[in-house]
């Protein structure tokens, strides 16, 4: 039994991810070579695009990783923001690039955005591996954006179903079966 047995579809292939993180890699590496950007991860599921991107990147970067959790029940956002792992290090008069496996409603991002910003920060950018414009709820200002994917749940590079599929190495669509029922929200 592995893990790749419960993949119904890959949506984005391994050397699909591979290639166009490497091309993100270049963007901010030519937009950012003198800066000394700090990555700011948001855990867990940035984890496996923080770690690609970093070294597709040719320049001096810092990083720093956040872990947030949004309060309430159920898969979906609810807009309320509890931190979890708050950063290591000062940001203010940094350039910060905000490091996103995925996002969705736009909710999480929206709280830790504000948050950000009241450390004075010299910039706040956004990198974001998977956008799923069509559930979004708060309009978020992406400057790079991986892949635009349609409204379906993902897992794999990072994302994960209860917190497994997480070490698969593409994004895909898990098989019904896995979920038992209708496929979560998100
Ligand atoms: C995911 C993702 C974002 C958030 C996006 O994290 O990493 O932080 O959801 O959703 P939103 O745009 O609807 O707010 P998740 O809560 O799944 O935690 P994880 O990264 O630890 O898996």
């Amino acid at each position: 039994m592995s893990i790749h047995d419960d993949v119904e579809v890959v949506l984005l292939d391994t050397e699909t991810v591979a290639s166009r993180v490497r091309a993100l890699g270049a963007e901010l590496t030519a937009d950012f070579g003198e800066r000394d950007p700090v990555l700011v991860s948001v855990l867990k599921g940035s984890l496996v695009f923080l770690a690609d991107l970093i070294r597709a990147m040719e320049m001096p970067v810092s990083i720093d990783l956040m872990e947030v959790s949004s309060y309430g029940a159920g898969t979906e956002s609810s807009g309320q923001v509890r931190i979890l792992k708050d950063l290591s290090g000062p940001i203010e008069g940094r350039h910060v690039v905000v490091v996103e496996d995925i996002i969705d409603t736009g909710l999480t991002l929206n709280y830790l955005l504000k948050y950000l910003a009241d450390k004075g920060p010299a910039s706040i950018s956004i990198v974001c591996l998977l956008d799923k414009p069509a559930r979004r709820l708060a309009e978020i200002p992406i400057g790079y954006t991986g892949f635009s994917i349609p409204d379906r749940f993902v897992v794999g590079y990072g994302l994960d179903y209860d917190e497994r599929y997480r070490n698969l190495p593409y994004v895909g669509v898990l098989k019904p079966s896995v979920y038992g029922g209708a496929p979560p929200e998100g």
